[in-house]
């Protein structure tokens, strides 16, 4: 983990209360999908904890949706202000366990961090598809970036303005073999990653009877390991979802 400094390059409006934030800093930049920065706000006594949607050469992009103060402060920066990160932070996605077929599920902006994890799973040659949920069609923001990677992306809404109406779990039924639920199931995916809502995440790994991984959300202290501000009991005992998580496997979480 490291402290760095930051620059914006932007920061600009892409949806419904969401921004697009790119960082720049000297030299290289290593982070892995699934893994969050904590971010210095001047004026804030704590840092703010948004997940990493690409990784540059030498910064990250980041996606952040304003729900308070912080969040506000953020979208009111002009390109040029300093930010002193906190990086790589928790622990990523594993790419790595996909045998074939990877299905991406997000829930609003739970689909920033699977940008990152669409590009490594292409990269290692793996099918990747995607569900992204949102409430309205104003909201829906990172479809057209997977489609650009060659990812097919199928949208649910709860108001039915695009896509199939209802929840992701909805537009899985809709647009997917489910594995083990029909004869050409071969050609399902063998796992799943999802980050969004617990309610969502909750349905989907219930409904999905393949392994998968959830990216938990909790309120952080330090964001790294020493205050235990962030621990929640899993199957495997106490957890921190900050060096621990955010992801974990579907099994470990207590709904
Ligand atoms: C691992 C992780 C990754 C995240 N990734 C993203 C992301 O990619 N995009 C995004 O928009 N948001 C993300 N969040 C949520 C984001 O951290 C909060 O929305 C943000 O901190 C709210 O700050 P605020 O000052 O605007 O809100 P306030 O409600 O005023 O914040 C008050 C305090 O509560 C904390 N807090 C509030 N909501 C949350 C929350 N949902 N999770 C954790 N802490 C919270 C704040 O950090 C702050 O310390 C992530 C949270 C975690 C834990
Ligand atoms: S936020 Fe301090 S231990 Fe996780």
């Amino acid at each position: 983990m490291q402290k760095r400094i930051f620059r914006i390059a932007s920061n600009e409006g892409v949806a419904r209360d969401t921004f697009r934030l790119v960082l720049r800093t000297e030299g290289t930049v290593a982070v892995r999908s699934g893994q969050f920065v904590d971010i210095a706000l001047p004026g804030f006594y704590l840092r703010r904890p948004i997940s990493v949607s690409d990784c540059l050469p030498d910064g990250v992009v980041l996606y952040y949706k304003v729900v308070g103060e912080g969040t506000r402060a953020m979208s009111e920066m002009a390109p040029g202000t300093e930010l002193e990160l906190l990086l790589p932070l928790g622990s990523g996605f594993h790419p790595e366990k996909c045998r074939e077929h990877a299905l991406l599920i997000g829930g609003g902006l739970g689909a920033a961090p699977l940008y990152l994890l669409a590009k490594e799973l292409l990269a290692a040659g793996k099918q990747v598809t995607a569900v992204l949920g949102f409430n309205r069609a104003d909201e829906i923001c990172l479809a057209e970036e997977l489609r650009a990677l060659g990812v097919p992306v199928h949208i649910a809404t709860m108001d039915g303005s695009v896509g199939t109406k209802g929840f992701v779990t909805d537009a899985i039924a809709a647009n997917l073999v489910i594995p083990g639920s029909a004869p050409e199931s071969r050609s399902a995916f063998d796992r799943f990653y999802t980050c969004g809502p617990l309610p969502m995440m909750k349905a989907v790994c219930t409904a999905l009877d393949v392994p998968g991984e959830v990216s938990l959300e909790e309120r952080m202290g330090c964001g790294a390991g020493f205050c235990y501000g962030c621990s929640i009991q899993t199957a495997r005992g106490p957890k921190r979802v900050c060096v621990d998580g955010p992801v974990f496997d579907k099994e470990d979480v207590l709904w």
